[in-house]
């Protein structure tokens, strides 16, 4: 990364304030920067404290020069219409995220009053990011949602982003009745019966599991994320218990299909890091056997905006030298969405 000239340290004091210069080496443009020291006074103003309120300007720029990503600084981060609380330990959600979730709840038939809420279930669910989005898009009094993780801090914020979500009326008061918030491991053998769905009665199965390779954290992953966001978030921890033949950072996928085996969802969507890790799991969904073949011909691999179309031209994607797959979307490989008939 080029060094910054120290003219624009100049203009930065000049131009907008004193603390401007301190964002810069992490902000790297003049209007970036004026837009972070904007957020940061707003959030300060709006917060009570008995510390001067330049002080803790100050303090914040310097958290944010370290390199500490502005949610965590600012303690939320926008999802959708909603406003969802950040703390560190627990991932903050990322607008791929959001986009995959809006265009499969795009493809979900509107359930009438009469007919029964629809069952979802969110495995690694972070801040609870994917069940509140989903509640709100799907409206809370049709659907009944749980989301699962294996962090107690993840879990305790997500409750409190419910609580948050509905007092901001971003969520309607009966979302606290449809949505709830388990703390488990995925891989614990007594986890999926404790859950109690019957095979075939869960409607959609949604994950964003860890997926990173440990040598993709340490090479490519940026260093706020290194430096700041929880590793059990990224990398997948090798369970005692795994026996899966896959690449370490496939597990998740892997261990996600047996419980798809198990329930038998309608529609399981996994976010996925690119398109060669949606290749191995489209293979992972297609060779499986035992209830998988239910799926096998019904999966589409999504970039980061599935809905923006390619003016006619499907992509496809060949797995396996035989099996073709459409490719959605503009962006990156981001999901892997497949559905039974
Ligand atoms: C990539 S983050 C996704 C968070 C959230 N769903 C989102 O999209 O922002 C993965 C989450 O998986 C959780 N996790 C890691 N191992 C787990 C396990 N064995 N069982 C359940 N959750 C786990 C982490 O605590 C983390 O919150």
């Amino acid at each position: 990364m080029p060094r910054l000239p120290p003219s624009l340290f100049w203009k930065a004091r000049q131009q907008i304030s004193p603390f401007a210069p301190i964002l810069l080496p992490v902000c790297r443009t003049l209007d970036s920067a004026a837009n972070e020291l904007r957020w940061i006074k707003q959030h300060v103003n709006s917060t009570s404290s008995l510390v001067p309120r330049k002080l803790r300007i100050w303090q914040a720029c310097l958290k944010r020069e370290r390199g500490m990503p502005l949610q965590y600084i600012l303690g939320t981060q926008p999802f959708g219409p909603l406003e969802i609380l950040c703390r560190p330990g627990v991932l903050i959600p990322r607008l791929e995220t959001e986009s995959i979730i809006y265009h499969l709840s795009s493809l979900i038939p509107r359930p009438s009053p009469q007919a029964p809420p629809l069952k979802i279930l969110d495995l690694c669910t972070g801040t609870g990011c994917i069940p509140l989005l989903l509640s709100s898009l799907l409206f809370p009094a049709r659907t009944q949602i749980t989301g699962v993780d294996i962090s107690p801090s993840a879990i305790s914020l997500s409750r409190q982003n419910l609580t948050h979500t509905i007092s901001l009326r971003h969520l309607s008061p009966s979302a606290s009745k449809s949505i709830n918030f388990t703390q488990a491991d995925i891989f614990d053998l007594k986890f999926l019966p404790s859950l109690g769905y019957k095979p075939s009665e869960l409607d959609i199965l949604v994950s964003n599991p860890p997926y990173i390779s440990h040598h993709g954290f340490n090479t490519t992953t940026e260093r706020s994320v290194r430096l700041y966001e929880p590793r059990l978030a990224l990398v997948p921890q090798i369970h005692p218990t795994s026996h899966y033949n896959c690449e370490p950072e496939d597990i998740f996928y892997a261990h996600l299909l047996e419980i798809v085996r198990t329930l038998q969802p309608k529609r399981v969507l996994f976010e996925v890091g690119d398109l060669d890790q949606a290749a191995r799991v489209v293979a992972m969904v297609v060779r499986g056997k035992g209830f998988l073949e239910r799926y096998a011909r019904n999966v589409e691999v999504w970039r980061d905006e599935p809905g923006v179309g390619l003016e006619g031209k499907a992509e496809k994607m060949w797995v396996g030298g035989n099996v073709e797959v459409e490719v959605k979307g503009q962006g990156r490989g981001r999901g892997v969405y497949f559905w039974r008939e």
